[in-house]
C-alpha cells in the first residue's frame, strides 16, 4: 500500500522510534508498503517514521545511483532494529534531500564508513560494512528512526535562511508528484 510521506514539521518525524519485536503482526505488509511508498516517491531510502509509524525499520534501494557507484546495484535492502556499531574512514560532505523535505538540499557532513547491526526481513541478525554513498543512506536513513533530520546537521546559518520554506513544508504547502501529510 502505498502511504502519504509525513512532512517536515510532524511531530513523528521528531519521536526516538521503538524496536519491532520478531512477531509483529503484518511485518512482511509493512517492509512491501515502505518499498512501494517508496518508488512511488522515487526515493532511494524511506524509514517507517515517514510513513506515520515510529518503528525501527528502513528500506533502501539505491540502483537509481548505480551509474555514480556500480557498488549500488545491490543496495536494495531492509534494515529491522539497526545499531550503527562504529564510524570509520572520517567526515565527508554530500548533497543530501528528504522525501519529507521536498525541494530543499544541502551539503551534510558525515562519517565515510560505518559498521551496522540490523535484521534483515526473516529477521536474521546481519553485520555489515558500508561505505561511499550506501553509508550516506544508512546513516541518513537511521537518523530518522532517532528523530534526526538532515536540517538539524546543517550550520544555524543555513537553517535561518531555510526557515521561511521550513515553515511552508510544514503547513504543507509543497508541490510534488507523491501523497504527503502534514502534521
Ligand atoms: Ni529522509
Amino acid at each position: 500500500m502505498i502511504y502519504p510521506v509525513f512532512l517536515y514539521g510532524s511531530p513523528v518525524l521528531r519521536k526516538i522510534a521503538k524496536d519491532i519485536p520478531e512477531d509483529f503482526p503484518g511485518l512482511d505488509e509493512l517492509i512491501n508498503s515502505l518499498f512501494e511508498t517508496m518508488y512511488h516517491s522515487d526515493g532511494i531510502g524511506l524509514a517507517a517514521p515517514q510513513i506515520g509509524m515510529a518503528l525501527r525499520i528502513f528500506v533502501t534501494d539505491a540502483s537509481p545511483l548505480e551509474e555514480d557507484d556500480p557498488s549500488l546495484k545491490d543496495f536494495k535492502k531492509v534494515f529491522i532494529n539497526p545499531l550503527i556499531l562504529s564510524y570509520e574512514g572520517g567526515i565527508e560532505k554530500y548533497n543530501e534531500g528528504c522525501l519529507s523535505i521536498p525541494d530543499i538540499r544541502e551539503d551534510v557532513e558525515r562519517e565515510a564508513a560505518i559498521l551496522i547491526r540490523y535484521c534483515d526481513r526473516d529477521f536474521n541478525y546481519r553485520e555489515e560494512f558500508f561505505e561511499g554513498i550506501a553509508a550516506r543512506i544508512i546513516q541518513h536513513e537511521y537518523d530518522h528512526l532517532e528523530g534526526r533530520l538532515f536540517t538539524d546537521l546543517i550550520s544555524p546559518l543555513k537553517k535561518r535562511l531555510l526557515k521561511k520554506k521550513l515553515t511552508s513544508i510544514s503547513k504543507g504547502k509543497v508541490d510534488v508528484k507523491y501523497r504527503v501529510k502534514h502534521l
